[in-house]
C-alpha cells in the first residue's frame, strides 16, 4: 500500500464532496481503522466508538438528518462517537456528568476522526467530515442504537475524488500561532484575509463571501440549542 508523507498529506487537504462509486479495499479501510485505534488518548481512557454504517437506511437516515448528499454517495461514511458506556459498565461510580468529561471525549473524538482523515488522504482518498448530523442528533443516535453515555459527535465521508477543489485560504500565522502572550488583534492581517477569502469565494462562485460573513452565518443564531438537554440526557454537562 503506497502512502503519501505525512506533512505533504497534511499541507494538500481539501474537503472532498464528490466521490467516485469505486471502493476502498479492504486493506486501506483497515488502515484507517488501525490509525484511529493508535490516536492518543487522555488517561488511556479510549473514549471513542467509530461505526461503520453499510445499512443504506441508516445512510438514507443520515444523510436526511444531516442535510448532507454526500453521506449517501461516498464509498464509506463513519460516525464518530464520544463513548463513555463501556467505562459506566466497568466502573458504575464513574462521575460522568462533569463538564471536563465530555472536553476530554470531543477532544479524544476530534484526534480520532482527524487521524483516520489524514490516513485516508495519505491513500489518495478524500473525505469531509459532517458535524451537520448534530442538526438531528437525536434521530441519528436512534438510528444507531445508541446507548446511554454514548453521543454522536462528527460523521466522516471517504472515497475517491471525483472533483479537485481549490485549497481554502486559512489565516496566516500571524493571527493564529503566537509567542508567550496573546497579542492585540493585528487589523491588516485580518483586512487582507478578508480579501482572501472574498477572491477564493468569487473565483468559485459569482457569491461575494467573507471570512466576517462566514462566523456570522455560523454564530450570530443560537447555535443547536437542542444538544445540551440532548448531552443531559445521554448522561453529561450536568455540573
Ligand atoms: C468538525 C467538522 C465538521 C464539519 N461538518 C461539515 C458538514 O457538516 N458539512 C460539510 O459540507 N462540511 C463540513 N466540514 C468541513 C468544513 O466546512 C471545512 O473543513 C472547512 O470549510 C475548511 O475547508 P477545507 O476542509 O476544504 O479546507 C466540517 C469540518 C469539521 C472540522
Amino acid at each position: 500500500m503506497q502512502s503519501k508523507p505525512v506533512l505533504e498529506t497534511i499541507l494538500s487537504h481539501r474537503s472532498i464532496r464528490k466521490f467516485t462509486n469505486q471502493p476502498i479495499p479492504s486493506a486501506i479501510f483497515n488502515a484507517l481503522i488501525e490509525a484511529g485505534r493508535r490516536t492518543s488518548t487522555s488517561n488511556n481512557l479510549q473514549c471513542v466508538s467509530i461505526i461503520r454504517i453499510t445499512d443504506p437506511a441508516i445512510r438514507e437516515g443520515i444523510q436526511q438528518a444531516s442535510g448532507m448528499r454526500y453521506v449517501g454517495e461516498c464509498a464509506e461514511f463513519l460516525l464518530f462517537c464520544m463513548d463513555f458506556h463501556k467505562h459506566q459498565q466497568i466502573n458504575p461510580q464513574s462521575q460522568l456528568d462533569w463538564a471536563e468529561v465530555t472536553l476530554i471525549g470531543a477532544l479524544d473524538t476530534g484526534l480520532m476522526a482527524q487521524n483516520v482523515l489524514v490516513t485516508a488522504e495519505s491513500f489518495g482518498l478524500g473525505g469531509v467530515f459532517i458535524g451537520a448530523l448534530r442538526n438531528q442528533i437525536e434521530t441519528v443516535a436512534k438510528l444507531v442504537n445508541l446507548p446511554s453515555h454514548c453521543v454522536p459527535l462528527v460523521g466522516l465521508c471517504l472515497g475517491y475524488h471525483d472533483q479537485d477543489p481549490p485549497l481554502k485560504p486559512r489565516l496566516p500565522q500571524s493571527l493564529m500561532c503566537y509567542e508567550n502572550h496573546y497579542p492585540e488583534l493585528d487589523q491588516t492581517a485580518l483586512a487582507n484575509y478578508e480579501q482572501e477569502m472574498i477572491a477564493y469565494y468569487q473565483a468559485r462562485s459569482d457569491k461575494t463571501f467573507s471570512w466576517a460573513e462566514t462566523i456570522q452565518k455560523a454564530l450570530n443564531e443560537p447555535v443547536r440549542p437542542h444538544i445540551l438537554p440532548f448531552l443531559q440526557k445521554q448522561g453529561f454537562l450536568r455540573r
